[in-house]
């Protein structure tokens, strides 16, 4: 990282986990509680809003609750020390960017902006939404949160960027994230192919970690990086 300085960083919902916001999969995840079929996809979203939305109510008020972690701070830190230029995320919580983290492409967009699908008004989460309650757009619509859901597209810029900067970056990390979910499980392939290193952060091993990974650090998100943090502040230490 100190050499090639180029870093770029793919994050999931792991680096949140110690913000008390759950992952998606393995025990406690969401998807354990609700099945994605029937409460995450466009489809779904269209045939039933009112159920989808209690799904979505928890998912507004846990990220609603949640503060940046070490390891959110450690990304904002490592961007102002000019190690890292950019955290391509698959969270929809925010939490990158209230660390401090300036250049943060949203791959699966915001919870904090809800759409209306029929007239594609916006309005702040905040102003629309009430626990309890199904948010309505001014044409009477129910409102979805601005997130993409199974069946959706990737916003294009949030993708083409996301693709750039895995093609010209020198490293590429990976924390947090299962790698389960396409199109973002192919950002570490295209970073790897462009002649990136990629280095994976994550307590257990994925589909990346004996095909595409160069470096497995085996840990939580606030852990790893918080020493990452404190071997680039300090390279005197005598780590390489
Ligand atoms: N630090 C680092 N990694 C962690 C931590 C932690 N404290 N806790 C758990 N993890 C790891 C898990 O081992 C797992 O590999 O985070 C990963 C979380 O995986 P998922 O729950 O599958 O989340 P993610 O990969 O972000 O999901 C991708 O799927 O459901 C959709 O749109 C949703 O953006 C999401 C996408």
């Amino acid at each position: 990282m100190a050499e090639r300085r180029n870093v770029v960083a793919l994050t999931g919902a792991g680096i949140s986990v110690e913000s008390g916001i759950p992952a998606f999969r393995g025990t406690q995840g969401l998807w354990e509680k609700y099945d994605p079929m029937e409460y995450a996809t466009l489809h779904a979203f269209v045939r039933s809003p009112r159920k989808v939305w209690e799904m979505l109510s928890e998912m507004v008020s846990v990220c609603g609750d949640a503060a940046p972690n070490a390891a959110h701070k450690g990304m904002a830190a490592l961007e102002k020390r000019g190690v890292v230029r950019a955290v391509i995320t698959q969270n929809v919580d925010g939490l990158h960017q209230a660390a401090g983290s300036r250049r943060v492409i949203e791959y699966h967009g915001n919870m904090e902006t809800l759409v209306c699908i029929s007239c594609w008004k916006r309005y702040p989460t905040r102003e629309r939404w009430r626990p309890g309650t199904v948010p309505l757009c001014d044409c009477t619509e129910i409102l979805k949160p601005d997130v993409v859901l199974f069946g959706e597209p990737i916003p294009w810029l949030a993708q083409e960027q996301a693709e750039e900067e895995a093609r010209t970056c020198g490293v590429l990390l990976v924390i947090g994230t299962s790698a389960q979910v396409s199109p973002a499980c192919d950002i570490p392939r295209i970073a790897k192919e462009s002649g990136a290193a990629v280095i994976e952060i994550n307590p257990e091993p994925t589909s990346l970690t004996a095909s595409v990974t160069d470096l497995h650090l085996q840990g939580t998100a606030s852990e790893v990086l918080g020493c990452l943090v404190g071997l680039l502040r300090n390279p005197a230490n005598g780590h390489p």
